[in-house]
This record gives C-alpha cells, structure tokens and sequence, in this order.
C-alpha cells in the first residue's frame, strides 16, 4: 500500500481544516473582514448588547419587544458560543492563576443561568405579566457577567494570549458568521 508518488503531496487545496476566510476573492457579502482582536471583539458584542436591552426597554409594545428580544436571545447565544469554544479554553490553557480558573468555571455557570433564562422566555408570550420581570433578571445577570469579565478577566486575557488574540478574533468572528441563521431575527 501507501504508493505514494514522487509528484509531490504539496496540493492541499481544500483540506478545509482552517476556517481562515477564504483569502478574499469572490466577494463575501457580509464584508465585514477587518481583522478583529478576540478581547474587542467580545467587548464589542457586550456593548451591543447592553444598548439592545436599551431598546428592549423602550420598546413600545409587545411585537416590537418580542423582535428585540431575539436578536438578544440570538447575540447572546453566538457570544457565549465563541467564548465557550475558543476564548475560555485557550484562557485554561495558558492561565498560570488558579484565580483565573475560577473565573472561567464561574463564567460558565453565569452563562448556564442565562441559557435556563433565555430558554424560559422562548417559551413565554411577551404579554405575560412574568415576561418583562425576567428580561430585567437576564439583563442584570448579563450585565453583572459582561462587567466582572471586563474587569477582571480580559485585561489579563489580552496580556496572556498576546499575538495569539489576533488570529482568534479573526476565528471567532467566522465562527459567528457561521452559526448565525440564515433568516435572522429583525427588529
Ligand atoms: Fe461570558
Ligand atoms: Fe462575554
């Protein structure tokens, strides 16, 4: 077995092992291919979430809340997904603080509780009485979770992942692109 010819194993066309934005050409539409660090990245998203609550709250009536609500329900999800799988393992790898490792496991139990919530309010009609009450708890435990990872996890993130945040916001921004449902919730 294994005759392997002398032409050479450098053809690796399409191995398509990396997710690296296939290089440009042929016009994503998305556009949105400037190079992103992992750390602004997520600061980023947290902004936008923290004004999409903003406007859940002044959201006028039950339709337009629900609409908000969606795209909250759908950032939140590609966010904790992205840290889940990229930003927190590569932290547990290179940490050398157990005080770190504690943030993360308790990171993920925050992200836990704000999957029960969100699950919870898929369920419910905005017109339950219930409804807004527990968009305030999903946004105060969202709120205190972006806070605390601003404070005390990403500063010490961009110093122990240095170079390396760089290719992974470039990572966890295709990832997002990837998960995000072709029809998508608008408000
Ligand atoms: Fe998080
Ligand atoms: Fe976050």
């Amino acid at each position: 077995m294994a005759a392997r010819s002398k032409s050479g194993e450098s053809k690796k066309s399409d191995s398509g092992s990396k997710v690296e934005g296939n290089g440009g050409k042929g016009g994503s539409e998305s556009g949105k291919t400037a190079a992103i660090n992992a750390v602004d990245l997520l600061i980023e998203d947290h902004n936008r979430v923290r004004q999409l609550f903003k406007d859940f709250e002044a959201a006028k009536d039950g339709e337009k809340q629900r609409r908000v609500a969606e795209v909250i329900f759908l950032e939140l999800e590609l966010h904790t997904k992205v840290e889940e799988e990229f930003f927190y393992p590569a932290l547990r790898r290179k940490a050398t603080e157990d005080e770190m490792r504690k943030l993360l496991d308790e990171s993920l139990e925050e992200h836990h509780v704000a999957d029960t919530i969100i699950e919870e309010l898929k369920a419910m009609r905005t017109s339950n009485p219930r409804y807004e009450a527990k968009m305030t708890v999903l946004r105060e435990n969202i709120e205190h979770h972006a806070d605390e990872e601003e404070e005390d996890m990403l500063p010490d993130a961009r110093r122990i992942l240095a170079d390396e945040a760089e290719e992974m916001g470039a990572q966890m921004q295709a990832r997002k692109e990837e998960l995000k449902p072709h029809q998508r919730p608008d408000m």
